[in-house]
């Protein structure tokens, strides 16, 4: 043991003075090609967005939670982005108003939406008791999870303005999931509760695109009843029936249906909704997770094959879309490591970042316009904020991509070198425009790349790429070797990262490389390299 943390201190100290540069060292390789002439194609500049679960609102006091000024602090930085609030609780949730509508003066609310950012803020007792409970509550709703026992909950209108207030002072964009298991005794949508949730949501002005259902296909199994995909399709041009005759809400957001990833009927499901609903929504929706969170292993995590199996998916549910509504704009609904709330040990740990990274890469690479990621807060271990609402390694890795990844997808593939032959599946790439919003110039490009393996790896570049400066932003553990893919801890280049305080992120500042024909892609690390020169046609 201690002989291995010992060959792991040599490699990192190796690593520290030559992973950006010409080090010989025992590094294996690959040659990277890229097309910088030509887009691919472009993702929504909220590509990467985030969930609030809404487990959350099971007991309503936890919806407080919203108001940390740590949590907004970071979700500020993960901005432009939508906020999804849905899940599984989403169709046992009935909205009950406290106030009383009155037809002459609207509802009687001395709180005006008005109200500051400032004013909704959490106070730091208040929150302290919040996140002790919040640990307790998790480990109950872990068990109503596994159960399959969903209790129905109700919620009033101080949840949503807790999520309202969330949104609009981080500017997030917020969807918010309606109940679709709320049915007639034909098996028809029944509206009525959405309608009163819509109509208080329109007389606050709230900004809000909606969703109707989450995970249709298994309705069976967590409330015996059956909806298929023409019903729900109706179901959806109902409801935007009743958003079109909203002032506020005619031309909003509406995305569905949020079916699982593909699998035995599911297809029909997608397509009989498609052929009803198709007219009603903006997007196409569905959710995909890699793996079993109660039987996921390390290795898993750190497979090119499971890696791969996302494509897979992509292809079919593309297909599937293609043949009934072509164009259709397609988004990851919902989506994460392991299904059954995460993994625990590993989706909350640094090694979760190689199926985020990877998911990012290949989504936006075969056609998604957006992923949203299952969860920013929320019960599982997949989330991108421990209990203590202090970001975890997948937090740091998400800003980082919101900063420098742009939205232009470009095409990138990379070779063995003429006797690494085995390299290849563990360094995988990607390549998109650097993100304008983050201050790079026009034509510089951002590379993508991560190595599932322990040896480092050199990357020789492209000629085009060689003349550039190279900005680095390289993440590992912040332990050696494979012990460190269970740490909850992050370096970038070699700097711990943490919060300055609950208000302040600390600089994220790559690390300057002169130009060369070559990087060296530490072991078990996640790198964006930005090409502030590379003048690529395709981002001018
Ligand atoms: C926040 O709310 C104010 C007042 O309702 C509104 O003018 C503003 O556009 C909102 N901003 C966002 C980002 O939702
Ligand atoms: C719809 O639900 C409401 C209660 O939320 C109920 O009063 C109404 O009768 C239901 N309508 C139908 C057609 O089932
Ligand atoms: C690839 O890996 C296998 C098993 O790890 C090994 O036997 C083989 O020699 C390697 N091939 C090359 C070209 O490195």
């Amino acid at each position: 043991m201690l002989r291995t943390m010992l060959w792991a201190a040599v490699i990192l100290v190796v690593c520290v003075r030559g992973c950006f540069n010409a080090a010989p060292g025992p590094a294996a390789g690959v040659q990277v090609r890229a097309d910088l002439d030509r887009a691919a194609r472009e993702v929504d500049p909220r590509f990467l967005s985030v969930a609030v679960d809404a487990s959350l609102v099971a007991e309503e006091k936890f919806m407080y939670m919203l108001g940390s000024p740590k949590l907004r602090t970071l979700a500020r930085a993960l901005t432009p982005s939508y906020l999804r609030f849905g899940g599984t609780q989403q169709d046992f949730m009935v909205f009950n108003m406290e106030k009383v509508f009155t037809q002459s003066h609207g509802y009687d609310d001395p709180q005006k939406p008005e109200d500051s950012c400032e004013k909704m803020e959490l106070p730091p007792l208040l929150e302290e008791r919040l996140k002790k409970q919040w640990t307790q509550q998790q480990v109950l709703l872990r068990k109503e999870d596994l159960q399959r026992k969903y209790r129905r909950v109700k919620f009033t209108e101080y949840s949503v303005d807790l999520l309202n207030s969330f949104a609009n002072c981080t500017e997030m964009d917020l969807i918010f999931g309606l109940n679709a298991l709320l049915r007639t005794s034909d098996n028809t949508w029944n509206s009525s509760n959405a309608r009163s949730l819509i109509r208080y949501c329109e007389s606050k002005q709230y900004r809000i695109s909606w969703e109707l259902g989450n995970e249709p296909n298994s309705y069976e199994k967590k409330a015996g009843i059956r909806v298929d995909g023409s019903q729900l399709g109706e179901d959806f041009v109902q409801l935007r029936e009743i958003l079109r005759k909203s002032k506020l809400y005619h031309d909003t957001g509406l995305y569905g249906p949020d079916i699982s990833q593909p699998r035995d009927h599911r297809k029909d499901l997608l397509q009989g909704f498609l052929s009803t609903g198709s007219e009603a929504i903006d997007a196409c929706t569905w959710h995909h997770y890699y793996v079993d969170g109660r039987t996921a292993t390390l290795a898993e995590f750190i497979s090119p094959e499971v890696l791969d199996s996302l494509g897979a998916k992509i292809s079919e549910v593309l297909e599937s879309i293609r043949l009934v509504s072509p164009g259709m704009k397609t988004w990851l609904g919902e989506s994460s490591t392991a299904y059954g709330g995460g993994a625990d040990g590993l989706s909350n740990a640094f090694v979760a970042g190689f199926m985020w990274l990877d998911k990012l890469g290949l989504s936006a690479k075969m056609g998604l316009d957006i992923v949203i990621r299952q969860v920013l807060i929320g019960s599982g271990t997949y989330h991108l904020v421990d209990d203590n609402l202090d970001p975890l390694p997948d937090y740091w890795l998400s800003v980082l991509h919101k900063r420098v990844v742009g939205p232009v997808v470009l095409t990138v593939d990379i070779l063995p070198a003429p006797d690494h032959q085995n390299q290849t599946k563990k360094v995988r790439v990607y390549l998109h425009c650097a993100n304008r919003n983050g201050g790079y110039s026009k034509g510089a490009v951002t590379l993508i790349a991560m190595n599932l393996g322990a040896r480092p790896s050199r990357l020789s570049l492209p000629a085009e790429l060689s003349l550039s400066t190279v900005e680095a932003f390289v993440l590992q553990s912040d332990q050696p070797g494979e012990e460190g893919l269970y740490s909850r801890s992050v370096m970038l280049n070699g700097k711990l990262l943490q919060m300055l305080d609950d208000r302040t992120l600390p600089e994220l500042k790559g690390h300057i490389v002169p130009p060369a024909d070559h990087l060296i892609l530490p072991g078990f690390s996640l790198a964006f390299y930005v090409f502030t020169e590379a003048q690529a046609a395709a981002c001018l």
